[in-house]
């Protein structure tokens, strides 16, 4: 087994009517969780590391434990780079292994936009390493950078075949509605996704892997947890997990999920040190932690992703 490109993943996926989870990564438990709920599930799964998670955890040993977590598990791990900024980080990523990776021009003019995804591109395929580009704006928080929700764009289903075209991605990124970050949409307001927009963009692409970023759920079980111990998460709820499970079924073959996998851990470590307060043993918070990561992502792989049993 082996790290892999998201190539196969993603034809099967389309087909098959599922979606496959990116999960963010930033430390070996969260590595553990993601990997052995996969292997349980029989479902393939995409690691993703964001330029933040880079620095925290530094690259070379989330490569380390990535290869750690291929022998452990004996499956297959696509390795991702999520939102790069610029060339520089996408040629790191790539020349240090990765088998994928996003290049974010998003925040660009449609033209920029295309000649930075085409550079990265290039240097990606001749390397055997695909890339994800991304078209329309989400509103949310994704590293530093912080997009009002008045200023979020939904993708323009008349761009999508000229950016492909252009640009040579293996897969596009579009805004239809999801949003980054745990606090998406006020409780009692409606969230809806443009299927619509997801429908247009997919006949204009046949058979091309489109991503949802932004993707998280916001369990309520958790913000109540996390609350109730002494935590101060404002009400938020996210997407609800139906329409991801609809988008999935569509041309949606990757779907992104960080936030819920921070209030997993969250909610685990406040529960232990809340209820053991003798505790200062960072095993025993970070065992439970660890467990709440792979419930979450096994039930995201079951009823949300619909990948299990599909290796
Ligand atoms: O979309 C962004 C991801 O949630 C990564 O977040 O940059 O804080 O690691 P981060
Ligand atoms: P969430 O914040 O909804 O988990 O989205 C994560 C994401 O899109 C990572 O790229
Ligand atoms: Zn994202």
């Amino acid at each position: 087994m082996a790290l892999v490109t998201t190539t196969e993943m993603f034809k099967k996926a389309y087909r098959g009517g599922y979606a496959i989870g990116a999960f963010n990564i930033n430390n070996m438990e969260i590595i553990q969780a993601i990997t052995e709920a996969a292997k349980e599930e029989q479902s393939p799964v995409i690691l993703q590391v964001s330029a933040g998670a880079r620095k925290y955890a530094k690259h070379e040993y989330l490569m380390a434990l990535a290869q750690a977590a291929i022998r452990d598990t004996d499956i297959d791990l696509a390795l991702h780079l999520d939102h790069g900024a610029d060339f520089e980080i996408c040629k790191a990523c790539i020349d240090g292994g990765f088998t994928s990776v996003m290049i974010d021009g998003s925040h660009h003019s449609f033209e920029d936009n295309i000649a930075l995804t085409r550079k990265v591109v290039e240097y990606a395929h001749a390397h055997g390493v695909v890339v994800e580009g991304e078209l329309g704006k989400l509103a949310g928080i994704e590293d530093d950078v912080k997009v009002k929700a008045e200023d979020a764009m939904f993708t323009n289903p008349d761009e999508v075949e000229e950016f492909v075209t252009r640009t040579g991605v293996d897969s596009l990124a579009i805004a239809i509605g999801t949003s980054h970050g745990a606090y998406k949409f006020k409780p009692g307001t409606k969230p809806q996704l443009r299927f619509d927009v997801l429908e247009e963009i997919s006949k204009r692409l046949p058979e091309f892997p489109i991503v949802l970023h932004g993707a998280s759920s916001v369990p309520q079980e958790y913000v109540r947890e996390i609350n109730a111990l002494g935590g101060k998460m404002p009400d938020a709820i996210g997407i609800p997990e139906e329409m991801l499970r609809q988008a999935a079924s569509m041309a949606v073959c990757k779907i992104n999920i960080d936030s819920d996998i921070r209030l997993a851990m969250t909610a685990g470590v406040r529960r232990v040190l809340v209820e053991q307060p003798d505790v200062f043993d960072p095993r025993s918070y970070l065992t439970v932690a660890r467990s709440e990561v792979k419930k979450m992502v096994q039930h995201k792989i079951k009823n949300v992703l619909g990948s299990s049993g599909t290796l």
